[in-house]
């Protein structure tokens, strides 16, 4: 009897340490990790790839070389997971001449500034140029190109990248402190947060060029996508993609995207392809909705949040097939979609566009959140 007895007790202990176990397993796999892994040596120095994962499943990567957004991973329709920005698979892929920017940090200036010069009081400015005689996306050696210093934040959902470019960095004036914080969040949420301090005026434009496709390489184009952008207007450019200054009504044109269409159903009557500025449609200057895309194939559906005034839409128009990236996916003209978040083209030389001087006392905010889910 005694025997039963203890073998009972047994029994009910092992049970409740089983059921104890369980509880501990599901709690953990409840909560937020961001592992880390050696992602090559830029400059002497170490890279690391920074992976954020969530309780729902979604997975973000980011490695310290220009704050670059490496992968991203969702759910599709099916709740199988895929991949939905292009990227490479080692730092080489990343340092290569030819890197359209793929998933990085941009500024200081993001998008061009017609010749590289400006003025800003009373004094003129030359910053190095690298696209046709303009400057692109902060110069020769923009904030994509350098090594942030990473910190994983308390709660393991987020990643704070800061850096500081030197006064004279590229010709701009003032030591620039720069922080900006990756977040993943329980509703599958990337959000971006930006702030910058400096000790000179100068024009800041921080934004980050992920290139998605939320087929995950299903679809070898985007053209098939559905978008919706909240504008009514966009920035003329010229035929190198600087601003006129004038501010055309979409309405009617291949511009309107204000109720979702396929990228491609007018892409053709759109020389070269969709990259232009749109002037987005806002109630007030807080964290809006300015767009979303749908993907079919998949059933994703990306939601698109910024305070900024308006939204470098581009359709991967000089992607080439000349690189291979994650997956041995070969990288074709369409492949991927940019939808970066930003103040205009050339504001510092357009006396009608939202400033983007930085006074010194003052500090820069941007804030830009993707939303993933499924429809
Ligand atoms: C620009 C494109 C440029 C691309 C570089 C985009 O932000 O608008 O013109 O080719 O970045 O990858």
């Amino acid at each position: 009897m005694r025997k039963l007895t203890l073998l009972f007790l047994l029994a009910v202990a092992a049970i409740f340490t089983a059921c104890n176990n369980t509880q501990t397993a599901d709690a953990s796999a409840m909560k937020y990790s961001i592992t880390e892994k050696p992602f090559g040596v830029f400059e002497n120095e170490a890279v690391t790839q920074y992976t954020i994962a969530n309780p729902a499943g979604m997975q973000v990567s980011i490695i310290n070389y220009g704050g670059t957004l490496t992968g991203i991973i969702t759910p599709d329709k099916d709740k199988k997971p895929g991949d939905v920005i292009l990227g490479f698979d080692s730092l080489s892929g990343y340092l290569q001449k030819g890197n359209p920017y793929f998933g990085c940090l941009v500024g200081r200036y993001g998008n061009r500034i017609a010749k590289g010069k400006f003025s800003l009081n009373g004094q003129s400015y030359q910053i190095t140029v690298n696209n046709n005689g303009n400057m692109l996306h902060g110069g020769v050696r923009g904030l994509d190109k350098v090594l942030w210093k990473a910190t994983k934040l308390a709660g393991d959902s987020s990643l704070q990248l800061t850096y500081t470019s030197k006064d004279g960095d590229q010709g701009f004036p003032g030591n620039l402190a720069i922080t900006v914080v990756y977040t993943l969040t329980t509703d599958n949420s990337l959000k971006i947060e930006y702030s910058a301090t400096t000790d000179k005026a100068t024009p800041v434009n921080l934004t980050n060029h992920a290139y998605f496709n939320l087929s995950a390489g299903k679809e070898p184009t985007i053209l098939n996508h559905e978008l919706m952008i909240k504008a009514e207007d966009y920035t003329e450019v010229d035929t190198l993609l600087i601003p006129t200054g004038k501010l055309p009504a979409v309405k009617g044109t291949p511009m309107d995207f204000n109720t979702a269409k396929p990228i491609g159903r007018d892409i053709a009557a759109v020389k070269g392809g969709y990259d232009h500025n749109w002037v987005l449609r806002r109630t007030g200057t807080g964290l809006e909705k300015v767009a979303e895309v749908y993907d079919a194939s998949s059933g994703r559906f990306l939601e698109v949040l910024t305070t900024e005034p308006g939204l470098q839409f581009y359709t991967g128009n000089f992607l080439d097939s000349t690189l291979t990236g994650k997956y041995n996916r070969v990288y074709g003209q369409h492949a991927a979609l940019c939808l970066e978040t930003q103040h205009f083209p050339d504001s510092p030389n357009q006396p009608g566009f939202p400033t983007t001087t930085l006074n010194p006392g003052e500090t820069y905010h941007q804030t830009t959140v993707y939303r993933f889910s499924v429809k």
